[in-house]
């Protein structure tokens, strides 16, 4: 990822809320990710308040809807064709809740990563995203949750696996009060800081497993 002639350069696709994309604007503000740009933050959804993070942080800022064309095909190829025009270096999936088009997935192997919140392998995969992940880590009384970094591959939540961090469980949680906590401990750290890792060449993927050298 590493360029010679300026900063790693980013892309943020996002969906919802945007507190993991405002966790790495506020990183690269005060130091914690280096040598990193945000060039540009893409949602699917026009509501969705990390666009309005991004415009008051001055980031170029768009939606590129499913709703707005006719197939999926169409979409994939505007998706894609919006993401290559920011140059990223690395593509950063931020609660983004679109599927992932496969000619991106190839163009950008090992070079997408996506924070997912609980410790892969468990709670993951179709249908686990949001409140259900919490939903279910609740219903099979785990005392230990987390939040997990990795790369994108074909799979839901399979690809090689960068950085986690555990969470305890409190006897009263309820799935709102897990979910935020395993933001604030977890998803806020991690994410930037496995940015600021590949931003410094520190991570190495080597047979589907990542390798960092600080
Ligand atoms: C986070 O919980 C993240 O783990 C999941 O989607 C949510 C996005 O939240 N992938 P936000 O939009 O970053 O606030």
């Amino acid at each position: 990822m590493l360029r010679k002639d300026g900063p790693m350069r980013i892309v943020v696709m996002v969906s919802g809320g945007g507190t993991n994309l405002q966790a790495i604007i506020d990183s690269v503000r005060d130091g914690q990710i280096t040598n990193t740009e945000i060039a540009g933050v893409i949602s699917n959804n026009k509501n969705a308040y990390a666009l309005e993070r991004a415009r008051e942080n001055n980031i170029p800022a768009m939606c590129i809807s499913p709703k707005d064309y006719v197939s999926r095909e169409e979409f994939n190829e505007k998706l894609l064709e919006a993401v290559n025009e920011f140059s990223p270096d690395l593509i950063v999936l931020a609660g983004f809740l679109v599927v992932i088009p496969p000619a991106m997935i190839e163009r950008y192997r090992n070079r997408m990563i996506n924070i997912h919140p609980s410790l892969i392998p468990s709670f993951c995969g179709k249908g686990y995203y949001g409140l259900k992940v919490h939903e279910a880590a609740l219903k099979r009384g785990v005392k230990v949750v987390g939040a997990t970094v990795h790369f994108v591959d074909e799979g839901t939540d399979t690809g090689p696996i960068i950085l986690q961090k555990a969470v305890e469980v409190h006897s009263d949680d309820t799935p709102e009060a897990l979910q935020r906590r395993v933001m604030e401990q977890a998803e806020w750290k991690i994410l930037p800081r496995a940015i600021d890792l590949i931003a410094n060449g520190k991570v190495y993927v080597a047979d589907n497993r990542v390798i960092i050298r600080e």
